[in-house]
């Protein structure tokens, strides 16, 4: 979970999360690098006296400046295709949740356990614990299994939504009428934190999601529980 100066992404808690921060450093470095260059460049033109009056065209610079810009771009266009097509792949997944988007909360259905399905409203500020967070606690959580690959389907009742877990590096578009696919491994226990990401309407800003992440033994556990009641 984003806390206090958190300006930059959340601690990955998933292998693709990983992929997509080195990602983004490895983007941002290229960034400052060019506009360390440009800048440096532009801030000298300021001290420059030289005048050629003679100088009406530079063949070779012109071939530099135009294809390194382009292989500079390839640098970044491979690793980013890379990551498209890793995120995109399906392993096998051992469990499916399917999250359906509604204005405004979400329900959450366990497909493959006799169809455990329940709804996720946010908790209002007024009925919150002492150690809630507030907008971002909901009543019902999803419990997921760590170190398992999961599959979740992804759709909405009403108008567009997105489920969008940072720590996850999952961002998917619930629309109505579709069935959008994901999957995720989750790599440790604790609580992640996510919110609807697509303007759905007055009250986006409040259906948030959290999931539980427990060990494969609580997670029988628990879903069993839920199958007897
Ligand atoms: Cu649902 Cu924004």
């Amino acid at each position: 979970m984003s806390t206090w100066a958190n300006l930059g992404l959340q601690d990955s808690a998933s292998p693709l999360m990983e992929q997509l921060i080195f990602f983004h450093d490895h983007a941002l470095l290229i960034l400052v690098m060019i506009t360390v260059l440009v800048g440096y460049l532009m801030f000298m033109l300021f001290f420059n006296n030289y005048i050629n009056r003679f100088l009406l065209h530079g063949q070779l610079i012109e071939m530099i400046w135009t294809i390194l810009p382009a292989i500079i771009l390839l640098f970044i266009a491979f690793p980013s295709l890379r990551l498209l097509y890793l995120l995109d792949e399906i392993n096998e997944p051992s469990v499916t949740l399917k999250s359906i988007g509604h204005q405004w909360y979400w329900s959450y259905e366990y497909s493959d356990f006799n169809n455990v399905e329940f709804d996720s409203y946010m908790i209002p500020t007024n009925e919150i614990a002492n150690d809630g967070f507030r907008l971002l606690d909901v009543d019902n959580r999803i419990v997921l299994p760590m170190n398992s690959q999961i599959r979740i389907l992804v759709t909405a009742a009403d108008v567009i939504h997105s489920w969008t877990i940072p720590a996850l590096g999952v961002k998917v578009d619930g629309t109505p009428g579709r069935l959008n696919q994901t999957n995720f491994f989750i790599n440790r226990p604790g609580l992640f934190y996510g919110q609807c990401s697509e303007i759905c309407g007055a009250n986006h800003s409040f259906m948030p999601i959290v999931i539980e992440s427990v060990p494969v033994n609580y997670f029988i556990q628990w879903i069993s529980n839920n199958l007897n009641s």
